[in-house]
Order: structure tokens, then C-alpha cells, then sequence
């Protein structure tokens, strides 16, 4: 296993279910979590160059949780603000004697912050448009509690897909994995890099897209990376692309609906679908906190 995790391109099968496998371990019989001081010598530092509340929350709860310190780094208030690069933000840290770094950025930056500064450990917490992994990592996990598997699931992802950090990383994931099929929906003007795509076919009507589905994932609209309200009309969207009950009953009827989170909520899934037995988009998100204890082990212990 590398030193860094960017890309879940860079973990194997096997790695992947021992780091989902090692997460459950972390989950009492109650849903709380484990609290173990195996890590009191580490301290990590959370920089988020961009907004969050699930991951970055869920790493300072999982770090914690393993008896680390933790830095609360505020971006705002931090000499980013005077001009600072994030290269001497970063070795400035590394020099306090932080060990370990989760970084989200807007930009693809933290493969050359790993070779500026390779004394530091880096967990991607959300890069650009290209990669979160842990979220994938969450994603295979809440996957396999619901169908044991991920084999043999025809599984289908709709939204803007093109500025999908979450999909770059799903699909990098689900890659490792014999499922049936995989199918992008959505806009055309949000899916122009998968109408074309190597591992999945693109199908614009997302009635026929979801027929026999075993697992759904719903995208947001990323209004900071997207001019949406240019190019689509939201109420036509919701006509043509929310998951609504209608919509949920034409996939099979066990199928699971996810989501990453945050949900513009009935934008993109209607409340009835969001809070059916169905969504396990609550799940997703305390399996986020069980997943980074595990790769957070995982990555102290080197
Ligand atoms: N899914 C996700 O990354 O959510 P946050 O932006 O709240 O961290």
C-alpha cells in the first residue's frame, strides 16, 4: 500500500475489502463507534480548502476516536489568506511535527504536494473534480452491507457526472469488481465525458436507465462548479432526472438508493424517496466515520 491515499486507483481488490472489512470492526452491535487510543503519539491536521461537513467532521470524530490530535486548521483565519502557498502552508505543519494531512482542495494539487513534502502522510479529502476516495470507500462498503457484494449488481449513476469527484472515485472502486452492468444518466450537457465511456454505457432517459437496478446512486448538482441555472432549467431537471417514487418502483425492488451528500432535497431526490427504507444515504454517512478510522489506522501505522 502506498504511503498516501489520492486515488482508490492505487488499491487493489483485497486492499479495498480489508479496509472495508477493518471499518466494520470499528462499529459497535449499538451503530456507535469503537473509541481506542491506539494512535495518542500522532497528531493530523485537517485542511479543507473548500467547504464540508461530512468528511471533514467525520475525520476530526474518526481521529479522535483513535486517541489522535487533532488540528482543526482554519483556512479562513490561516496565512492562506495573506498569499501563502499551500506548499509552505503544509511544510509549516510538517515542521510542528504533523503527521499526517487530510487535504481538500479545488485543484489537483496533492500529488506534487506528496513529492514537495514527503515526510508527511496525505489523505484526499475531495480533489477537483478528480478524486475522493474515502467517499468511494464508503460508497463499496455501504454497497456490500446491503448485497453482501459487489459482484453481479447492475448499478446506475445519475446527475452531473462530469464534475463527480465522487463517480472518478466509484468507478476507479467499483473497477476491482465483476458487477453486471453500469449505467450513467443524466443531462446530456452533465455527462459529456460519459456518453462514451469505457466501462458503462450512457442511457439519457433515466426510466429506462433504472429498469432492474440493484443499486442507484443520485449525484448533487454542483452549483459552485457548474453555471446549472444556464444550462438546464431545474424545473425540467426534476421532470426528467429526480429519483421519485415512480422512478425508485421501476428499479428492482430491493434496490438501494445513495447518495454523497450534501442533498439539494427534492431537486434531485424527492423526501418521500430520501427518507423511504430504500435510501441508505443516513448509513453512507456514519459508515464515513467507521471508514476513515480505518484508513486512518492503516495509513499512521505506515
Ligand atoms: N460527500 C461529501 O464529501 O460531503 P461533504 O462535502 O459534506 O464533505
Amino acid at each position: 500500500m502506498n504511503k498516501n491515499l489520492l486515488s482508490l486507483a492505487d488499491l487493489s481488490r483485497k486492499e479495498i475489502e480489508d479496509l472495508i472489512a477493518f471499518a466494520e470492526k470499528f462499529i459497535n452491535e449499538d451503530g456507535s463507534f469503537k473509541k481506542e487510543s491506539l494512535f495518542p503519539d500522532k497528531t493530523i491536521a485537517n485542511i479543507f480548502c473548500e467547504p464540508s461537513t461530512r468528511t471533514k467532521s467525520s475525520f476530526e470524530i474518526a481521529a479522535k476516536n483513535l486517541g489522535c490530535h487533532v488540528l482543526d486548521f482554519d483556512t479562513d483565519s490561516s496565512s492562506l489568506q495573506k498569499g501563502e502557498s499551500i506548499y509552505d502552508t503544509v511544510d509549516a505543519l510538517s515542521l510542528m511535527g504533523v503527521d499526517l494531512c487530510v487535504l481538500r482542495h479545488s485543484e489537483s494539487i496533492i500529488h506534487e504536494l506528496t513529492q514537495y513534502i514527503p515526510e508527511m502522510t496525505f489523505i484526499s479529502g475531495g480533489e477537483g473534480s478528480i478524486s475522493h476516495p474515502t467517499q468511494g470507500l464508503l460508497d463499496l462498503m455501504t454497497i456490500i452491507q446491503h448485497k453482501e457484494t459487489i459482484d453481479n449488481q447492475n448499478i446506475v449513476i445519475v446527475g452531473d457526472l462530469d464534475h463527480s469527484r465522487v463517480t472518478a472515485s466509484f468507478i476507479q472502486g467499483i473497477s476491482n469488481f465483476d458487477f453486471k452492468s453500469l449505467t450513467f444518466s443524466g443531462h446530456p450537457e452533465m455527462c459529456k465525458s460519459f456518453q462514451n465511456h469505457a466501462q458503462g454505457k450512457y442511457e439519457p432517459d433515466l426510466n429506462l436507465a433504472l429498469a432492474g437496478a440493484d443499486v442507484i446512486v443520485a449525484l448533487r448538482i454542483q452549483h459552485e462548479r457548474l453555471e446549472a441555472e444556464d444550462i438546464i432549467d431545474i424545473d425540467q431537471y426534476k421532470y426528467e432526472y429526480q429519483i421519485n417514487s415512480e422512478r425508485l418502483a421501476m428499479a428492482h425492488e430491493e434496490a438501494i438508493l445513495m447518495h454523497p451528500g450534501p442533498v439539494n432535497l427534492d431537486i434531485e431526490i424527492s423526501t418521500m424517496v430520501y427518507e423511504s427504507e430504500q435510501s441508505v444515504i443516513r448509513q453512507q454517512i456514519a459508515n464515513g466515520v467507521a471508514i476513515r478510522m480505518a484508513v486512518l489506522s492503516q495509513y499512521l501505522s505506515g
